[in-house]
């Protein structure tokens, strides 16, 4: 559990604020995000990186709510995009174009269009076709495109399969051998003017090895260019450091960043750094409430109000979350959310917890020892990256409410979506 997610009087806040609270002011499920986590997170980043040109571009597709763009744009991030969508998103919350590489292996023209109109610092360019297609689509619109490309390392990230990248089956970024020939491909097109070269190799990495072989295979590459008389304004090393959720142990982002400095040492370029899940990870949570209890012949089941539409993680990756009471015994006298009602008749069983969508791979939890009765809420901790930003409209469930927590302030920063919003754009035929 991050430091801002703690128990008060047996009671489970975020910040100064308690979760019960939250959940009766703006009603359940709902994520709930830390400010002085997301903040926090950043600054052990700008801290780490003091006394080196770098820019820290916060993987938006982590989690894309303005708010927390906009609390990253204050301090002065720089933003990882991968869509057209997520470059407006980045602008409607206050963030500098300028700051924003765009990564993604099927930019389409329209993407491209926006992305140059609005003067963002480069385009990671992931293939072949797509450099030849900016080119084409920069020389068009009478501009320059900024160019780095992804390279490929094809270092094993050691991670779960879905989100390893850097492999040479992936099918991201360019392949290390090849990578010199486009590299002189690039500077012989007129609209592009190379400026980095770029590299991510996976997400939740617990270990530091995998991301210095990746910088070396990188740093060589740097040189050889060098040699070809292609020098590089910046070097970017991507995302990937992992979060704690369950009895992981990866390294904390100083030891991180030192690592990558230490493989950077008696280089001048510019460090750019993609983190995503590192930044937002541990500053939310998604809070839910047991809607029934359900005692099968082999298994008990906590069906709970949230479900897989709204935080896919265990359901497509196995992931692991941990999940706590967000009041327990004994309750405070001084809490009506807390120990109202059935809680006082909770029972402390082993349960699976699941959510009300029509399939068996909706779960939330497996086998987990908890007190809780009907009304009882629960915390789904490590929930603010890649929850939200992955939810969907299955079963017509509304996307949830966020709630951001400023010291003893929750304010609402994304409505619970309605039903009628959900169809809006739809029509019936004759
Ligand atoms: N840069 C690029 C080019 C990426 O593709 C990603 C994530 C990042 C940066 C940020 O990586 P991070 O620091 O968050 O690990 N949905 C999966 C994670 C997918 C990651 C995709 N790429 C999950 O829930 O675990």
């Amino acid at each position: 559990m991050s430091d801002y997610f703690h128990y008060q009087d047996n009671q489970l806040h975020a910040e100064q604020v308690p979760l019960a609270d939250i959940a009766a002011q703006f009603g359940t499920p709902c994520y709930v995000y830390s400010r002085a986590a997301l903040t926090d997170g950043y600054r052990q980043f700008s801290n780490a990186l003091q006394g080196r040109e770098h820019l820290i571009c916060y993987a938006v597709k982590a989690n894309s709510n303005l708010a927390i763009l906009n609390v990253f744009a204050r301090l002065g991030a720089g933003f990882d995009i991968v869509s057209g969508g997520e470059l407006q998103r980045v602008l409607a919350a206050g963030g500098d174009a300028r700051k924003v590489v765009f990564s993604g292996v099927g930019k389409t023209v329209a993407e491209m269009r926006l992305a140059l109109d609005a003067g963002i610092l480069c385009f990671n360019v992931e293939s072949a076709a797509e450099l030849e297609r900016l080119n084409e689509v920069a020389g068009n619109m009478g501009k320059v495109a900024p160019v780095s490309l992804r390279v490929n390392p094809d270092v094993d990230a050691k991670t779960h399969p879905y989100i390893s990248t850097g492999l040479k089956q992936s099918k991201f970024g360019v392949a290390y051998g090849e990578a010199i020939a486009l590299y002189r491909r690039a500077r012989d097109l007129p609209h592009l003017r190379i400026t980095g070269v770029d590299c991510h190799i996976g997400s939740q990495l617990t270990e530091t090895s995998p991301f210095i072989a990746a910088a070396e295979k990188i740093l060589a590459l740097v040189d050889a260019l060098a040699v070809e008389g292609i020098r590089l304004e910046h070097i970017d090393l991507g995302g990937g450091l992992g979060i704690r959720y369950h009895d992981e142990t990866p390294p904390a982002i100083a030891d991180y960043v030192a690592a990558l400095l230490g493989a950077l040492r008696g280089r001048s370029e510019k460090l750019i750094l993609e983190p995503g899940r590192v930044l937002v990870g541990n500053a939310g949570v998604l809070l839910t409430r047991v809607e029934y209890l359900k005692h099968g012949e082999e298994k008990n089941f906590a069906i709970v109000d949230a479900a897989m539409n709204d935080l896919m993680r265990p359901a497509l990756y196995e992931a692991f979350h941990e999940i706590l009471p967000v009041c327990r015994e004994p309750f405070p006298q001084s809490s009506p959310a807390c120990g109202g009602g059935g809680d006082r008749e909770k029972q402390s069983l082993i349960y699976e917890i699941v959510g009300p969508v029509c399939e068996t791979g909706d779960f939330i939890g497996h086998a987990r020892n908890l007190a809780i009765a009907p009304q009882s809420l629960l915390a789904v901790l490590s929930a603010g990256a890649y929850g939200m930003s992955m939810s969907s409209n299955y079963n017509t469930r509304p996307r949830v409410a966020e709630v951001m927590v400023d010291g003893r302030v929750a304010h609402l920063v994304r409505e619970r979506e309605t039903v009628a919003q959900l169809y809006v754009g739809e029509k019936t035929i004759l």
